[in-house]
């Protein structure tokens, strides 16, 4: 099979990795569908990126906001013509179904949108001093040079998360794709240029954690690190980065609970549990791994809820009635069936799946079916991040138990309560340690303009979203004396 070998981006120019190693990007519905040949790049590929975008800084830096602004209006006009385009190539190397990869597409949009609206923003204050003749503000400021590490399962909108808000900040930017993801990394950032982006601004390193992530994060010229994926690497991120003391964001793990009180519409809870169980076939931090029932409606929600994950049709997500899709690559579905076996050692009940799919149109692809199990709060499945199609359901006596058990985790990016007592929503509201919640939906949709982030070992008090330029400016605090004469401060009285 014939298929096109992509380069990295490194000063506005298409280049191999400096050893001329590569990486096949393969489809995980289908091992024979190869969809590019991507550079496996080295600390040296790093160093000339991060060169490039350091002499990009000059200029960048100096480009009026709402200039750099304009680049992402233009980007995301691109980006809703290319849509389907991009969609259809992001289910091809990611496996996520087409109507999820056009919402992955759209996420990219919304950002681009309402970032640019930042470019004539970026405010500062201005505030009094305590001199007369005397003026005192604060500014946004560029960091520099930033390091972008992003993940596979939203191959594009979780890099025009960074990429946007740092651009429209004036830094510049290496970023390297996830290994198994980086048509879209590239198909975003050659939209970027498109929309008129100039060479060095954006700059791509493909290849591995260990060879490219790294040296990123070590290299002295790199001024902060944005970063996610799971709380271990991310751990291993922020201890390398107090090296040289960069500030690092962090986006990592959830565990992530939908809470149904004995009030609540069942029909919508249903709908809600499946979608956020198996959409995204599980793989989304804001993924639902956890379904919370109250005793009274646990026992119809449950074979109601394995009937529909039963009938969920699974296969190539290029197919439009595909409802999940398989998981990224072999080792998430080898972590499924770890903790399938885990469960059931623990003493969980499996209620349906549990196994890989290896024959008929799965036969090519990494498929695992649709799982659900029930367990008690202390079992493993309860409490570890599974990133893939297993769901744990887990009863509870009364309203303060279900915040009890939602709440007794290490992570804490979403939750969800459903129920009609308004009440009871917002004592939830105010009880769950998440950093996001929902009230009779489900707990993935964040939207681009909210703060999208989690407390404990989900984050490391950052956030993206509406926080993202915080974390990609710095500030300045100005003062213009213009009494002509030496004022003290603190010292000199005003008379
Ligand atoms: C993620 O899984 O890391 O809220 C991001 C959601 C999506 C983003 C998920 N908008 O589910």
């Amino acid at each position: 099979m014939t298929y096109p070998t992509y380069h990295n981006l490194i000063g506005g120019e298409w280049l191999p990795a400096a050893s001329g190693k590569t990486i096949l990007n393969v489809n995980p519905a289908d091992h024979d569908d190869i969809v590019g040949s991507f550079p496996s790049s080295g600390p040296e590929d790093v160093n000339a990126a991060v060169a490039a975008a350091k002499k990009a800084f000059a200029a960048w830096r100096l480009v009026p906001a709402p200039k750099r602004a304009e680049i992402l209006v233009r980007t995301g006009i691109l980006l809703q013509q290319r849509k389907e385009q991009y969609a259809r190539d992001m289910t091809r190397e990611m496996g996520k179904v087409l109507a999820e990869t056009r919402g992955d597409v759209q996420e990219a949009i919304d950002e681009a949108f309402y970032v640019a609206g930042e470019g004539r923003r970026l405010f500062g204050q201005t505030t009094p001093s305590e001199l007369q003749n005397k003026f005192a503000m604060s500014i946004r400021m560029p960091v520099g040079v930033v390091g972008l590490i992003t993940p596979w399962n939203f191959p594009m909108a979780i890099p025009s998360w960074k990429l946007f808000p740092a651009l429209v900040g004036g830094n510049t930017c290496v970023i390297k794709p996830a290994t198994d993801t980086p048509l879209s990394v590239y198909n975003l950032v050659q939209t970027l240029v498109d929309a008129g982006l100039p060479p060095g601004v954006v700059n791509i390193v493909s290849g591995s954690g260990g060879a490219v992530g790294n040296s990123l994060v070590e290299h002295p010229d790199v001024r902060a690190i944005s970063f996610t994926g799971s709380s271990e690497v991310g751990s291993h991120v922020a201890q390398r980065a107090a090296a040289t003391f960069k500030p690092v964001s962090l986006e990592m793990g959830g565990k992530n609970a939908q809470i149904v009180l004995d009030d609540a519409n069942l029909e919508l809870a249903l709908d809600g549990a499946l979608w956020g169980s198996f959409g995204t076939t599980g793989q989304r931090c804001t993924a639902t791994s956890r379904i919370l029932l109250q005793k009274g409606i646990a026992r119809k929600f449950t074979d109601e809820f394995v009937a529909r994950a039963r009938a969920l049709k699974i296969g190539n997500g290029l197919d439009e009635s595909v409802q999940v899709g398989p998981q990224v690559n072999k080792s998430q579905i080898e972590t499924s069936a770890k903790y399938v076996e885990i469960a059931k050692k623990d003493g969980g009940k499996l209620l349906c799946g549990g196994n890989a799919l290896t024959s008929g149109d799965c036969a090519k692809g990494t498929f695992f079916e649709p799982t659900v199990f029930a367990v008690t709060p202390e079992m493993r499945l309860a409490r570890e991040e599974v990133f893939g199609p297993v769901v744990a359901l887990i009863e509870f006596d009364t309203f303060e138990q279900g915040i009890e058990i939602a709440n007794s985790i290490d992570y804490g990016l979403s939750s969800a309560l459903y129920t009609k007592d308004l009440n009871r929503a917002f004592a939830a509201i105010r009880d769950l340690e998440a950093g996001i919640t929902y009230i009779n939906a489900p707990t993935i949709g964040a939207e681009v303009h909210l703060p999208f982030g989690g407390v404990k070992h989900t984050g490391n008090g950052h956030r993206e979203g509406n926080g993202a330029i915080d974390f990609f400016t710095t500030w300045k605090a100005v003062y213009v004396d213009y009494s002509d004469k030496l004022q003290r401060a603190q010292i000199d009285n005003v008379e």
